[in-house]
């Protein structure tokens, strides 16, 4: 199928919901071949169905992004990829206190540590052929410190950090490295917070209103498509705006 992103293979994590779903659609549409990656098997498959009725190739890799062992097999199993967005991860609410050393360590383990173990496994393919594009998904609270969010943030922090770190290492071989730092949005995992919760925070943005998943892979899609063939090494904001002080 002919498309800006056609011959591309990007795999995506956490695809099965929310973002990485919408990241996956809209992959399909412009042509890439698609690697859904999730645990959940039976919405895999429906995601790697709505990406097939674009009219592009998609399959399913289950793994636990907890554990580094899966984290290989997925790499493994994705093979070669043009394209990579680290999309998949948790967010837990607790104050320092409340938050055990289990909680620290399954923030950095899934929204750090396997974003890292992917890259150094993708990552010197995509140099060796000369091409790649990565983003990372971020949120307000790397930069901004939000209330009980001290272990969510600082594993984004973390990530943002190694976005610099990585498109310094890759950039001189063509391999682009990107992060989108997300407002809140509509999506399975928020919805768990409740309406009233992703409100509150909302009413932090210029535009008072969360984001659609559709409108946050607008952003990802850019930072992968050739259009931003300058930009690395670069945080995108798309969180709705920073109010002024009034
Ligand atoms: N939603 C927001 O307001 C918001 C704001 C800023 C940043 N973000 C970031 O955007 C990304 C996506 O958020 P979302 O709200 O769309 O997420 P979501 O609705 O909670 O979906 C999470 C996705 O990640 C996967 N996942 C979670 N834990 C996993 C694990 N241990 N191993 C493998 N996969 C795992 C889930 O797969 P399965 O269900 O199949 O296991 C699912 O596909 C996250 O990195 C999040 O931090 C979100």
């Amino acid at each position: 199928m002919s498309g800006e992103l056609s011959g591309a293979t990007a795999l995506v994590t956490g695809a099965t919901a929310g973002i990485g779903r919408a990241v996956a659609l809209r992959l399909g549409a412009l042509g890439a071949e698609v690697v859904v990656h999730g645990r959940d098997a039976r919405r895999g498959a429906e995601v790697v169905q709505e990406v097939s009725a674009t009219g592009a190739t998609a399959r399913f890799v289950a793994a636990d992004l907890a554990e580094a062992d899966d984290v290989r097999r997925l790499a493994a199993e994705a093979g070669d990829v043009d394209i990579l967005v680290n999309n998949a991860g948790v967010y837990r609410f607790a104050d320092t206190a409340g938050t055990s050393s289990e909680m620290f360590d399954v923030h950095m383990a899934i929204n750090a540590r396997a974003p890292l173990l992917l890259v150094g496994r993708l990552a010197p393919g995509m140099a060796a052929r000369g091409h790649g594009a990565i983003v990372n998904l971020s949120t307000i609270a790397a930069g901004t410190p939000a209330r009980d969010a001290g272990a969510y943030g600082a594993s984004k922090a973390a990530l943002e950090l190694l976005t610099r770190v990585w498109a310094d290492e890759f950039g001189g071989r063509g391999v682009r490295v990107n992060a989108v730092r997300s407002g809140p949005v509509h999506t399975p995992g928020t919805s768990e917070m409740g309406e009233e919760a992703l409100r509150t925070v909302a009413r932090a943005t210029v535009l008072d209103r969360p984001a659609a998943p559709e409108e946050i892979a607008e952003a990802v899609l850019f930072l992968v498509s050739p259009r931003a063939s300058y930009i690395t090494g670069a945080v995108l904001e798309a969180r709705g705006g920073e109010p002024a002080i009034g």
